[in-house]
Order: C-alpha cells, then sequence, then structure tokens
C-alpha cells in the first residue's frame, strides 16, 4: 500500500481513538461533578477538584492535538460571532439565576445564586474583551 495512503489512515485512527477518549474525559467530569455536592470531606473534595482540573486540562491536550490533525480549519475557532453567541448565553444564565435567586425562600440560597450571577456577569465582561480583541487582530 501507498505509504502515504497508510500514514493518512493511521492518522485517522489515532484521531477516532483520540475522540472516543475526548468523550471519555468529559462523561469522567460529569460523573465527578454529579459527585461533588454529595461530599462534605474535604480531602475527598478536594481530591475531587484535582480530578476536574486534570481532566479539564486533559481534554484541552486532546482537543489541540484533534485540532492539530482536522488542520488549521477547525471548526471551533475564536470568532466574534462565536463569542456573541456565548455572550448571550451568559446573558441568559445570569437572567435565569437572578429569577431562581429571587424565587428562593431562604436568603443563603438567594444569595448563593446572586453571587453565581455576579459570576456571569463578570464573564460576559471578559468575553466582551475579548470580542474587542479578536476584532482588533484583524
Ligand atoms: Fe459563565
Amino acid at each position: 500500500m501507498d505509504s502515504r495512503l497508510r500514514q493518512m489512515e493511521r492518522k485517522q485512527k489515532l484521531y477516532s481513538l483520540l475522540k472516543v477518549q475526548h468523550e471519555a474525559e468529559i462523561q469522567e467530569l460529569m460523573h465527578y461533578m454529579s459527585i461533588l455536592t454529595t461530599v462534605e470531606n474535604n480531602l475527598v473534595h478536594s481530591y475531587l477538584h484535582t480530578l476536574l482540573s486534570d481532566g479539564l486540562r486533559h481534554i484541552e491536550y486532546i482537543s489541540r492535538i484533534m485540532a492539530g490533525i482536522e488542520g488549521a480549519t477547525g471548526s471551533a475557532s475564536l470568532t466574534k460571532k462565536g463569542i456573541s453567541v456565548s455572550i448571550n448565553d451568559e446573558k441568559e444564565s445570569r437572567d435565569a439565576l437572578l429569577r431562581c435567586a429571587e424565587m428562593a425562600d431562604d436568603p443563603e440560597t438567594a444569595a448563593l445564586l446572586k453571587s453565581i450571577s455576579v459570576d456571569e456577569e463578570h464573564h460576559i465582561r471578559i468575553l466582551e474583551h475579548l470580542s474587542e480583541l479578536v476584532g482588533s487582530a484583524k
């Protein structure tokens, strides 16, 4: 068989294996996140946070390798249009969380939900700045 063809097949095989691993890492994250709330013990909580942040890093690395195989024209690139979609998502989250805060009966829950909505507000600012940076890069 032509060696270039064989090389392409190897790359495709690698890509599909990475894709499976990418999905597996996401499943692991979802599982750790779901048990995080059931854990009171500080050490266990801290271990779970380590697993989560490692998993996030692994997903980033794997995505980067996959994007390299796909070529420079990766679908998930940083664009003004993509950022504006994210800004809308963050705005919707902020508003939904505020509505939840209003519905919460105990003040502690309301304060917690409001603090998340403040974070979302911060995310919106970051994304707006990112959008300016992407705009000025062109
Ligand atoms: Fe956010």
